[in-house]
């Protein structure tokens, strides 16, 4: 199952699994794209074993009809990458008022994955790779103030909080789940020339636009994403963090070897813990 598959890194990601031959749900919150994308795929890769499932991450019962719809129709689990994502221009926020970003980036794929758990933990060896960013460098998270309604207002802090949560969310889960069949890894794709940049409008956004098209390509990225998804090698590799530090889609990309260490902040243990909590009531889970 691939988020955020119907643009950018996700839709390559999903395209290569495809070509490998795997059978591969992609998420959505567009049905026309959704269905859009499937037809591209299938054409692309020959492969016919493609589907997708709807829902838009910033609405909870959304995120839990998708879980339910998965768990009528499929049995097991192999691989979740949680790739979907939003870089705002300016703050917005949820139905129920919460900082959109944090929501869509961060609470949807711990509330997702938690919900999956009995369908991975059913597969032979399955793995979870959560699409996160080095942007979370320098990040806290303010447990007084999760949906930044105090802090600065720029979304660009709250895109970098939710990019830590992630990684926060990877280490935590990694540690339930020693032992088991499943692992799960955050990656950061690096500079990418997706649509993610051409919303935000922050200065060094305005700067990135002017070089998106030297940026490594979407396909480029994908292939960190494929690599621990497929690679035998990435078979007992759980709780790191790999991240594309290059930019250039005129380098060639080597997938292995790129276990990067993540910030001071991420490694705090009872902060890992204390927001495993916190997202657990916000999600209303367990
Ligand atoms: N591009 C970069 O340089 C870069 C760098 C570091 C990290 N990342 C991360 O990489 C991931 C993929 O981003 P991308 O660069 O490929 O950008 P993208 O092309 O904009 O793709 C984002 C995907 O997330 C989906 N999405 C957005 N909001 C959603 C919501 N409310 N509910 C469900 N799905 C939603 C989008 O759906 P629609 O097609 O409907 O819009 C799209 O499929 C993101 O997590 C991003 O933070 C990207």
């Amino acid at each position: 199952m691939v988020t955020g598959a119907t643009s950018g890194i996700g839709k390559e990601a999903a395209k290569m699994l495809a070509s490998d031959g795997a059978r591969v749900i992609i998420v959505g919150r567009n049905q026309e794209k959704c269905q859009q994308t499937v037809k591209e795929i299938i054409t692309e890769t020959k492969n016919k074993n493609l589907e997708y499932l709807l829902a838009d991450f910033q609405y909870l019962g959304e995120i839990r009809l998708l879980a339910e719809k998965f768990h009528t129709k499929y049995d097991k689990l192999d691989v979740l990458i949680n790739n979907a994502g939003v870089y705002l221009k300016r703050r917005e926020t949820t139905a129920d008022g919460r900082e959109l970003s944090f929501s869509v980036n961060y609470l949807a794929p711990f509330f997702l994955t938690n919900l999956l758990l009995p369908a991975l933990k059913k597969s032979d060896s399955a793995r979870i790779i959560n699409v996160s960013s080095l942007s979370h460098l320098g990040a806290k998270i303010d447990f007084d103030d999760i949906f930044s309604e105090k802090s600065n207002q720029h979304p660009k802090f709250a895109y970098r909080r939710s990019k830590l949560a992630l990684i926060m969310f990877t280490y935590e889960l990694a540690r339930q789940l020693k032992n088991s069949n499943i692992t799960v890894n955050a990656v950061c794709p690096g500079g990418v020339a997706t649509a993610l940049w051409k919303t935000n409008n922050d200065l060094q956004t305005k700067a990135t636009r002017l070089i998106v098209p030297l940026l490594k390509t979407p396909q480029q990225a994908a292939g960190l994403l494929v690599y621990l998804a497929e690679s035998p090698e990435a078979n007992n590799i759980s709780g790191k963090f790999f991240a594309l530090k290059k930019h250039s889609r005129f380098r060639n990309y080597n997938y292995k070897n790129t276990i990067s260490k993540s910030s001071p902040e991420s490694y705090i243990l009872p902060d890992q813990k204390k927001l495993w909590q916190v997202s657990k009531e916000l999600v209303g889970f367990g």
